[in-house]
């Protein structure tokens, strides 16, 4: 069997990090290829509980999810973790923690990001009645080295998706026919 990796989208809300991500993870399951999704909002649930929205809690936050993925990686799973991850620091730190990590830059406006508020909470952001809200009231710094770049504005889902299998498959990652 392959050795596992950690691919890592990040991007503002509503880029489609959650939508990709469980696309990818359907299509791992399909063919047979063990792998588990770490998305940012169950996530901040269960395993960072209580940690909020300032720089140290989103730090915190990420650091968390990589050390499980990683932990799950190292056996050989695949592991998709969805989350904002607003800070180049956070990514950098990541990159040099986990061998195998593969970062993926859900890039899309953020008007378009505004226009399709899945949740209603850009709307609420710009209310004032959530602080601190990625895009709007707190920073999203765009990565600067990004393994893939999605630009899911333009590019259809499907599309995305053959493009992170065709990475993965280049890149030596998994092994699976199409
Ligand atoms: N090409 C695309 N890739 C991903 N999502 C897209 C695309 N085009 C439109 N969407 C839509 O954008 C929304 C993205 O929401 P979501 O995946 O929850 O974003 P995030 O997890 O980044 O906050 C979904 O409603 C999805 O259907
Ligand atoms: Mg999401």
């Amino acid at each position: 069997m392959k050795s596992g990796l950690v691919i890592w989208f990040t991007g503002l809300p509503c880029s489609g990090k959650s939508t990709l991500a469980h696309l990818l993870h359907e299509s791992l399951k399909g063919q047979d290829v063990p792998s588990e999704i770490f998305d940012g909002d169950i996530v901040r649930q269960r395993l960072t509980k209580g940690l909020g929205f300032s720089k140290k809690d989103r730090l915190e936050n990420v650091r968390r999810i990589a050390f499980v993925a990683h932990l799950l990686a190292r056996h050989g799973i695949v592991s998709i973790v969805a989350a904002i991850s607003p800070y180049q620091e956070a990514r950098d730190e990541i990159r040099k923690e986990i061998e195998n990590y593969v970062e993926i830059f859900v890039d899309c406006p953020l008007d378009v990001c505004q226009s399709r508020d899945v949740k209603g909470m850009y709307k609420k952001a710009r209310d004032g009645e959530i602080q601190h809200f990625t895009g709007v009231s707190d920073p999203y710094e765009v990565p600067s080295k990004p393994d893939l770049v999605l630009k899911t504005s333009i590019e259809p889902q499907a599309k995305s998706l053959i493009r992170i299998l065709n990475f993965l498959k280049e890149a030596g990652h998994i092994d699976i026919a199409e």
